[in-house]
């Protein structure tokens, strides 16, 4: 009889999580400054926030919301998605844009994605596109922006909405337009492990028709802000002109936004540090696929997503399993594929290029918060395992 022996772990050297966020005095002081003001709720600092994301992104309009998904929502909502509707996405992302085209009522439709990029692939869109077609949400895999040009013309041609998931793409370009400028509406995501975090957090970004309309859905349909009520006029009268959600961003949270948007470009730099030293560094390791940029791509970097390919002879998941019990290193896996998913096997789908890289995606640590000695210490693990 054989007995499993657990690895030995080869280090003493404390976790090395796969993200950890990078908050400093800064954020520690406004949110005390919010604390300490009387008002905590969407109003000043939500306000402050949305202004510096709509002049980066020279957009119409932003609206600072609790949380990607919920921009998502309001943006489906805003623009009368619903039942019969249908919406083309990559199934290489996260749920939150099938969740909530499904939470509308209307069917997403998944299309392959590129296989250099891992980008929705804006033929495989085209493929998919029906009568019954209303929008297309491309999504910005690790950073590295899609193909707009094309899926602006494409959207276009059809009359249809383009929505950019841009969680993974705060400060990231393309053919000089950067991410989340492009679309009819962007989304991005302040959660704890992305590019700037407040926690919890969205932004919706783009037409000021579309964005005035999410702004009125996302605080119950209510016809004038409770800054405007309370902390301006101090009137409680309102009406109630469509029937809503309660989706806006708190001053509490604002004032860790709007000092983290403010190193956003120092951190995507630390980023881009930290992806040059893989790059260098494993480039020689057989059947390890390092990510490829683009001509014109100024890359973002949330992720660090690489391949393993079987010219290693070993698989994703040996290669994770080693990572974090033996040399004590968090990885983790962009994504599975959201028709894999419980919620969502029934829908036929035929995408082999997700399927492919789904099954070899690992994605290392890469984050401003890893010191150099971090980031030695991941290499030396990945030259241990390969040895
Ligand atoms: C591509 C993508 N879109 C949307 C989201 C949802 O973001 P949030 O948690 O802010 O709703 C995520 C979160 O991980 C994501 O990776």
């Amino acid at each position: 009889m054989t007995v499993d022996v657990p690895a030995e772990p080869a280090t003493t050297a404390p976790f090395l999580p796969w993200n950890r966020p990078s908050i400093g005095p800064e954020e520690e002081a406004e949110v005390m400054d919010t604390l300490r003001s009387g008002w905590l709720t969407h109003g000043p600092k939500a306000a402050r926030f949305e202004e510096a994301v709509r002049d980066a992104l020279g957009v119409q309009d932003a609206f600072a919301v609790s949380s990607c998904t919920a921009a998502v929502h309001l943006a489906l909502l805003a623009a009368g998605i619903g039942p019969g509707d249908e919406v083309i996405t990559p199934s290489l992302t996260f749920c939150a844009v099938p969740n909530t085209v499904v939470q509308c009522g209307a069917r997403p439709v998944f299309a392959d994605v590129d296989p250099v990029t891992f980008n929705l692939d804006p033929a495989a869109a085209e493929a998919a596109i029906t009568p019954r077609t209303k929008a297309i949400a491309v999504m910005h895999y690790a950073g590295q922006p899609c193909d707009m040009a094309a899926f602006r013309k494409l959207s276009d041609d059809h009359g249809l909405l383009l929505i950019e998931d841009a969680a993974h793409a705060l400060h990231a370009w393309r053919d000089g337009a950067r991410a989340g400028s492009v679309g009819d509406l962007a989304v991005f995501s302040f959660y704890a492990n992305k590019v700037i975090t407040t926690g919890e957090g969205g932004m919706l970004a783009g037409r000021g028709d579309l964005v005035r309309q999410a702004r009125l859905l996302g605080r119950h349909g209510i016809d004038s802000s409770a800054w405007r009520r309370h902390g301006e006029r101090h009137t409680a009268d309102y009406e109630v002109t469509v029937p809503g959600l309660k989706s806006v961003m708190p001053d509490i949270t604002a004032a860790v936004g709007i000092r983290q948007w403010e190193k956003l470009a120092d951190f995507t730099a630390a980023r881009a540090r930290i992806a040059a030293a893989y790059d260098r560094s494993l480039a020689g390791l057989p059947g390890m696929r390092l990510p490829t940029v683009l001509n014109r791509v100024r890359h973002g970097w949330f992720l660090y997503p690489v391949l393993i390919e079987p010219a290693s002879g070993r698989s994703r998941d040996t290669v994770a399993e080693a990572l974090r019990d033996v040399h004590g290193i968090g990885t983790s896996v962009h994504f599975t594929p959201v028709h894999r998913l419980a919620a969502y096997r029934e829908l036929e789908c035929r995408l082999p290029v997700t399927e492919e890289v789904a099954a070899r995606q690992l994605s290392l640590p890469c984050y401003p918060a890893m010191t150099a000695a971090d980031v030695q210490r991941i290499i030396d693990a990945m030259h241990t395992i390969w040895a």
